[in-house]
């Protein structure tokens, strides 16, 4: 598939899961369950040893999905991103060193910001789609209906402490194009092996968009 732009992946579904991979095992009926959920797009986050292989795992026996890497925070990330086969990538802040990595690479990347300034950072390094992360600290909705007007060519979406009950009031927002969160492929489900859940748990994440 040739790169897709990040607005186009944002908008296929109303949340983004944010994964956490122990087990390389898990990332292949992992991925199958939240697709057959309606979750298309995974952020894979580069916090455990096996990410990069959950992602090339994922790519080969997952066509359907669209695998982003996450936490990305030094810029060899994005290259071991891209090589790994990253349709996206995601970071949760931004520096010149990350954005010249950025650029780098053929994946588009969605980055964090939490703060006016550096969303004018960021806007200046030619990003306007961003993760405002974490959203919850950086002031929530509130924070969202603000930045609208004084950046209304911006869209973001908000990661970090949403929930399936507060998804709806962040999806409402003319601003939003999804959310982020971990709640639709908990630890304990992962655990278990119950992908059932997990499918159950995705198909009720892609209705709430009001
Ligand atoms: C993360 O990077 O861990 C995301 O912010 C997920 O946050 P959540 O666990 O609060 O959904």
């Amino acid at each position: 598939m040739s790169t897709m732009n990040i607005r186009d992946i944002m908008k296929m579904a109303p949340v983004i899961p944010v994964l956490i991979i122990d087990k390389l095992e898990h990332a292949v009926p992992l991925a199958q369950a939240l697709c057959a959920g309606g979750l298309k797009v995974l952020e894979v986050t580069m916090r455990t040893p096996v990410a990069l292989a959950a992602v090339e795992a994922m790519r080969k026996a997952v066509p359907d999905a669209i695998v982003g890497v996450g936490t990305l925070t030094r810029p060899a990330d994005f290259t071991d991103a891209a090589q790994a086969g990253a349709q996206f990538g995601v970071s949760p802040g931004l520096t010149p060193e990350l954005a010249a990595a950025a650029h780098t690479v053929s994946f588009p990347l969605l980055p964090g910001i939490m703060t006016p300034t550096e969303l004018i950072a960021a806007r200046l390094q030619g990003f306007t789609a961003l993760k405002l992360f974490p959203a919850m600290q950086a002031g929530g909705i509130g924070m969202l209906k603000a930045l609208a007007s004084p950046f209304s060519d911006v869209v973001f979406c908000p990661t970090g402490g949403i929930t399936r009950e507060t998804a709806p009031d962040f999806l409402a927002l003319s601003n939003v194009l999804c959310v982020g969160g971990s709640w639709v492929a908990p630890a304990k489900l992962l655990d278990k092996g119950d992908w059932q859940g997990i499918t159950a748990l995705a198909q009720e994440a892609c209705s709430l968009r009001r």
